[in-house]
C-alpha cells in the first residue's frame, strides 16, 4: 500500500509537467509528431484500413520511457479517426464501478486512454477483460446463492493504454491489446527537429548552434528537450537578448547543472554512488535509492532508462553496476574486475 501512494506522487510530477503549458507544444496530427517513423507508419495502415471498414481500432498499447510521446499519440490516433478520446489512469480507476461507469458513458467508436495501465487494481482488470473481447460489461446482481450475473453490451471502442513498464503489465490485459508499440529514444536529428517547431511555437529565436547544444543534452526526449528549451529561453530573455545562440545555450545549461551528455545531479549521484561507494556495484536499486533519497520507482522509471542506453549502468540479477563507460565520462577510476557482471 505503502509504495502505491509514493508511486502515485511520482507519477503526479510527471503528469502535471505537461500541463498547462506542454499542450500547445502537443502535436495535434500525426503528421507533425516528429520520429517514431515505424510506429507512425503502423498506426497509419491501421487508421486508414478501420477508416475503410467503418470500424473502430484494435486496442493499442504504447509503452516506454516517460517523455517520448505515449500520451500526445493518444491523442493524435483519436484525432485522425475522428473520434472522442477519454483520458483516465491505473490509479484514478479504484473500483470496478468506476470503470463500469466510463464504460458505458463511451459513445461508439470513442478512444478511452488508460494512462499507466500496469497500475489497474486486479478486481477492475477483470471487468476490462470481456470489455476489450466482445464489448460486453459482466454485473452481478444481489448476493449469495440468489445472485444473478448480467451481461451488458457496450459500444465497440477503443483502448489505448500506456505504460513505462511493460514487464508489470498481467499477461491476460497484454494479450488482449491488438496492436503493441514502444517507443524508443529520439536520435539528434528529430530532437532537434522538436526544437525547431517548440521555438517557433514559443516565438523564441534560436541558431543552429543553439539548437543543437540543446538537442545533445536532451536525453533523447521530447519532454526533456522542451524543459530546457523553456529553461534556455527564461535564460536568453534576463541576461541575453533574448536570442540563444551557442554561448548562451552554454552557459544557462551549464548554470542548470547539466552535462554535456544531459545527465543531472540525480544521474550523477546514483553513477558515483555506484563507483564510489560501492566499487561500481553490483548493488540492489532500494540501496542506491536509499543512498541518494530518491524513490526506488523514479529511478527505475525516469532515470535508468537513459543510463542504460548509454551503457553507463547495466542491470543484472545481483543488482546495477556502472560500466567502464560511466567512469570515463564522470574521470574516475575504473577498478577492473570488480565492474564485471557476472555471466550466466
Ligand atoms: N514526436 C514528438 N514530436 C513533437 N513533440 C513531442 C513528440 N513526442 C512528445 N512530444 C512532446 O513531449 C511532451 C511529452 O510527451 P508525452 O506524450 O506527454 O509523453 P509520455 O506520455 O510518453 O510521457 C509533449 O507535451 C510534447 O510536447
Ligand atoms: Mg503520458
Amino acid at each position: 500500500m505503502e509504495s502505491r501512494a509514493k508511486t502515485r506522487i511520482v507519477s503526479g510530477k510527471l503528469d502535471t509537467e505537461d500541463f498547462p503549458l506542454d499542450t500547445n507544444l502537443r502535436p495535434k496530427r500525426l503528421s507533425v509528431f516528429v520520429g517514431q517513423e515505424k510506429i507512425k507508419d503502423n498506426l497509419k495502415i491501421a487508421i486508414a484500413a478501420a477508416q475503410k471498414r467503418s470500424e473502430p481500432l484494435d486496442h493499442i498499447l504504447l509503452y516506454g520511457p516517460p517523455g517520448l510521446g505515449k500520451t500526445t499519440l493518444a491523442y493524435i490516433i483519436a484525432a485522425e479517426m475522428g473520434v472522442n478520446i477519454k483520458i483516465t489512469s491505473g490509479p484514478a480507476i479504484e473500483r470496478p464501478g468506476d470503470l463500469a461507469a466510463l464504460l458505458t458513458n463511451l459513445q461508439k467508436e470513442d478512444v478511452l486512454f488508460i494512462d499507466e495501465v500496469h497500475r489497474l487494481s486486479h478486481p477492475v482488470e477483470e471487468v476490462l477483460y470481456p470489455a476489450m473481447e466482445d464489448f460486453a460489461l459482466d454485473i452481478i446482481l444481489g448476493k449469495g446463492p440468489g445472485a444473478r450475473s448480467l451481461r451488458l453490451s457496450l459500444p465497440r471502442f477503443t483502448l489505448i493504454g500506456a505504460t513505462t513498464r511493460f514487464a508489470l503489465l498481467s499477461p491476460p490485459l497484454r494479450d488482449r491489446f491488438g496492436a503493441v508499440y514502444r517507443l524508443d529514444f529520439y536520435g539528434e536529428p528529430a530532437i532537434e527537429a522538436i526544437l525547431k517547431r517548440s521555438s517557433n511555437i514559443l516565438k523564441v529565436g534560436i541558431d543552429n548552434a543553439g539548437l543543437s547544444q540543446i538537442a545533445r543534452r536532451s536525453r533523447g526526449t521530447p519532454r526533456v528537450a522542451n524543459r530546457l528549451l523553456k529553461r534556455v529561453r527564461d535564460y536568453a530573455q534576463v541576461m541575453a537578448n533574448g536570442v540563444i545562440t551557442e554561448s548562451v545555450a552554454l552557459e544557462a545549461l551549464a548554470k542548470l547543472e547539466i552535462d554535456t551528455l544531459g545527465l543531472d545531479e540525480v544521474d550523477h549521484k546514483i553513477l558515483c554512488t555506484l563507483i564510489g561507494k560501492f566499487d561500481a556495484g553490483p548493488v540492489g536499486l532500494d540501496t542506491i535509492a536509499a543512498v541518494i533519497n530518491e524513490e526506488a520507482d523514479t529511478i527505475m522509471d525516469v532515470y535508468e532508462p537513459y543510463l542504460l542506453q548509454l551503457g553507463f549502468l547495466e542491470r543484472t540479477p545481483r543488482g546495477r553496476i556502472a560500466t567502464r563507460l560511466a567512469c570515463e565520462h564522470l574521470g574516475l577510476p575504473y577498478k577492473k574486475g570488480q565492474a564485471q557482471p557476472t555471466l550466466w
